[in-house]
Formats: structure tokens, C-alpha cells, sequence
């Protein structure tokens, strides 16, 4: 008998199959038993009836219990009412381990129970359509850059010997009496890359010791980061746009289930096209003070600025050339206002905010020591990324997309916490 993952059951119509799984659910109607059986690629309903004497299949039947391991074997067959339109007559049960007292059970859990529990939590229907459509979001970044744009996948250290955004989100760790960090982004690598390889990225996980218990943060998340020689802000900000675009799309083509399962708005998603709207920060100040925010020109634009910003168009929106004083070191000035950087964001609409950070880079020696100097960063572990202004230096660009939040916008999920399957949160590392 052939062994079937249930998303091919349809192939198999009345064909005797094996499916190996555990238990979603069961009940019993009169004569009729239901087992819904899920096997990680969807769920079956699997049926068998008492024929008036004893059927030997309702011990079995009776002995299991939720979560569950199991193998069932029977007959495929079209059956509307069931979900997935498929159903199996049952031919047999064997039970591999029956489990006992399941803690997720179909009530309402806290989020702090689940959170505690996200190990078993992974197995609902909910997080299995999150984390489905986090993958096609992987997956679309990477046929993006290596197959759309041709980039060249360059893998970042994860030990660095120094802060790339800012030294106060530092994990350190000790490296044979050597003080090291956790990444917090690989671009600086990969602008040692790009000066070999013309168009790179790196996708990996990065590190922030960020004391926010924000619905937008975590301590680990994942980031893709591409970096382009000869790409000046327009041409920045043009790919990403481009790939935001494709992402979305993509997803809305191959995870229509998965956002249907999440109850997400799919139309909002469809008209979703560039050109995004591009607002300046000295634009954006300005729309903030008519909106009645107390904000004044060098301040911060907050989670809750952005969010009025980006919540007036449909589309994501770019802004950019914010002050060089609140933005890293490494950011090339407007040559035109040397107090703006050539820096921008992108901002995902309904209230999501910045997805994506990037900018023009220094491309001049002195101005980079100079910057390294005022940031008071240690001038021995960038020595390298200085020579590479020395060896031909020239303007180069990139960003850093950070995949959490995407995924929280696309799949419409209010907390980042549940895009990830394991997520570090704010004093929390279990499990
Ligand atoms: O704006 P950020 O800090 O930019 C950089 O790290 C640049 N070095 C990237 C580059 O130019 N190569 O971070 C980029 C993105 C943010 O827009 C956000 O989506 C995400 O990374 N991000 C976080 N996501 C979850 N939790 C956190 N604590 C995050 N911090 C940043
Ligand atoms: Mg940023």
C-alpha cells in the first residue's frame, strides 16, 4: 500500500493509501465515527461506520486522544462536506503513541501560555498558515536575488568584533578572552562583498539587545541585506521597492489558503504596485505638525508618527534623507544639506511601519574616520572596512529588510512574536 502525504490525496481517488500523522480531532455521530488526521501538509477526515455488530476499528478509535500519534490506512474518496474535499474509509488504525493530557486544547489559551507552550503551539492550524507563508516569503527573496536580479548570496559572520548600528544594542559574548558580539547586520560585510562581487546579499539571523517589548521588535530576528557597487539612494530605493512588489505578489499567488485561514484582507494586498509615495523627512515633520504631533525638526519619527504617515496611502511608502545625527555612522550625506544622510525607510500601510532601512554609503576615506571617530568606535576593528575606501572606492548602496515584520504586514499579524518559530523576546528564551 503507498504512503501519501495528504496534500496529494486528491491523486489518489479510490486507491487504498497510508497516511502517518496524529490526531487534529475526533467526534462520533450515531453509527458514524469521524478522526480528523493531520500529517503537516493538511488535514483528513477519516470515517468509519458499525454495520450493526462490533467493528473492531471504534477500540482503536475509542483509545485516541488529541495529538496522538497515528497511522491510518483505507480508501480515498471525493467528499465535499469534508475538509480539503477528500475523506477515507477507514480500513485500519494503529496507534504509535497515545498522548495524554494535551495541554493546547481547542478552548481559548493566554499568549503566555501558548508562548510557554510554542513547541506543541507550532502544530495549530493558525501557526502552521503563519510560518507557510513565512517560508514562501523566504523563498521568494531568494528567486528574487538570485534569479530575477542575478545577485551573488554572500554569507555574514554571525561573531563580529564591532557594533555596525549603534553600541547600545549589544549581545557580547567572550571569544577566547576577546570581547565579541552577536551581529546586528551584515552589511558591513557585505560592502567588502559588493567591491568584489558588484551585486551581493546576505539573509541570516541578527541580534539586537534592544530593551523594547514592543509589538515590532525582537532580539534575534532575521534580515536580507543587499548591497549594490555604483547604486546611488534612487537606485536603492528602487530595488526595494521592486522587492516588495514581488514579494507580495507572490504570496498572494501561492498562499491563498494560508491568508484566507488567517482571515486577511487579499484585496488590500492586490493593490498593492509601485511607485511608492516618496515623502522627505522635512515633509514628513511637516504633515506630522498638521496631524497635531508635538514634533520639531531633528526629532525621532516614532512607531505611532509612522503609522499616521503610512496609513494614508494604500501601498508601502519611502521615506527618506533623514538627519544624519539620528541615523549610523556609515551613511554618505546629501551633498546638498550635509546635515541630512541619504538614508531611507520603508514603511509598510496599515500601521505596520518600517520594514526596510537603507542608504548610500561613504564612500569618501577621511569623511568615514571622521565619522568613525565622532561615534567613538574602535578604530583597529575597522581598519578593513576603511581600506576598502582606499582600493577603489566607490558610491555604493543597500538595505536591510527585516523578514519578521514583513511577514507580520503580508499575513496580517498584529505581534512579530508569531512570525517566528522560536522567537527571543525581551528576557525570554524558552523554549
Ligand atoms: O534599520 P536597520 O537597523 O538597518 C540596518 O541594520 C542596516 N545595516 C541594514 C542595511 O542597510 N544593510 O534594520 C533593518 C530592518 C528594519 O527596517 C526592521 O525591519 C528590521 O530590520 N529590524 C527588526 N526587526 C525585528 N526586531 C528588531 N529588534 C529589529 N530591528 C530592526
Ligand atoms: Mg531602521
Amino acid at each position: 500500500m503507498e504512503r501519501a502525504y495528504i496534500e496529494d490525496v486528491g491523486k489518489h481517488i479510490g486507491e487504498e493509501i497510508e497516511i502517518r500523522g496524529w490526531v487534529y480531532n475526533k467526534r462520533s455521530s450515531g453509527r458514524v465515527r469521524f478522526l480528523l488526521v493531520r500529517d503537516g501538509t493538511g488535514i483528513i477526515q477519516a470515517t468509519t461506520y458499525s454495520k450493526g455488530k462490533d467493528n473492531p476499528l471504534f477500540r482503536e478509535f475509542d483509545r485516541l486522544t488529541q495529538e496522538s500519534s497515528v497511522i491510518i490506512r483505507g480508501r480515498i474518496k471525493e467528499e465535499k462536506r469534508a475538509p480539503g474535499g477528500y475523506e477515507m474509509e477507514l480500513a485500519e488504525i494503529s496507534p504509535v503513541q497515545i498522548s495524554e493530557n494535551y495541554p493546547i486544547t481547542p478552548k481559548e489559551h493566554g499568549v503566555g501560555f501558548l508562548m510557554s507552550n510554542r513547541h506543541l503551539w507550532l502544530r495549530s492550524s493558525r501557526q502552521h498558515a503563519i510560518l507557510r507563508i513565512r517560508h514562501e516569503i523566504i523563498r521568494s527573496i531568494r528567486d528574487f536575488f538570485d534569479n530575477e536580479k542575478k545577485f551573488t548570496l554572500i554569507d555574514a559572520p554571525i561573531l563580529t568584533p564591532a557594533a555596525c548600528e549603534g553600541t547600545t544594542t549589544l549581545f557580547d559574548t567572550d571569544y577566547f578572552g576577546e570581547k565579541a558580539y552577536l551581529s546586528q547586520s551584515g552589511q558591513l560585510y557585505m560592502e567588502a562583498a559588493a567591491m568584489a562581487f558588484g551585486k551581493v546579499y546576505c539573509f541570516g539571523p541578527t541580534f539586537r539587545a534592544e530593551k523594547s517589548k514592543t509589538r515590532r521588535h525582537l532580539m534575534e530576528f532575521w534580515m536580507v541585506e543587499p548591497e549594490i557597487a555604483y547604486f546611488k539612494l534612487d537606485d536603492d530605493i528602487a530595488l526595494a521597492e521592486e522587492l516588495v512588489e514581488f514579494i507580495v505578489k507572490r504570496v498572494v499567488e501561492k498562499r491563498g489558503e494560508e491568508l484566507l485561514k488567517l482571515e486577511r484582507n487579499v484585496e488590500i494586498l492586490k493593490k498593492i504596485e509601485r511607485p511608492f509615495v516618496k515623502m522627505s523627512y522635512d515633509e514628513a515633520i511637516e504633515t506630522l505638525k498638521k496631524e497635531g504631533f508635538h514634533i520639531k525638526w531633528g526629532d525621532e519619527i516614532g512607531g505611532d508618527e509612522e503609522t499616521v504617515l503610512a496609513s494614508k496611502f494604500e501601498s508601502p511608502m519611502v521615506l527618506h534623507r533623514f538627519p544624519a545625527a539620528q541615523k549610523a555612522f556609515y551613511m554618505e550625506p546629501d551633498p546638498e544639506r550635509p546635515e541630512l544622510s541619504l538614508s531611507f525607510d520603508l514603511l509598510a500601510p496599515e500601521g505596520y511601519g518600517e520594514i526596510i532601512g537603507g542608504s548610500e554609503r561613504i564612500s569618501n576615506y577621511d569623511l568615514l574616520l571622521e565619522r568613525i571617530k565622532e561615534n567613538k568606535l574602535p578604530g583597529e576593528a575597522f581598519k578593513w572596512y576603511l581600506d576598502l575606501r582606499k582600493y577603489g572606492s566607490v558610491p555604493h548602496s543597500g538595505f536591510g529588510m527585516g523578514i519578521e515584520r514583513t511577514i507580520a504586514w503580508i499575513a496580517g499579524i498584529k505581534h512579530v512574536r508569531e512570525t517566528i518559530p522560536f522567537p527571543r523576546l525581551l528576557y525570554k528564551i524558552y523554549p
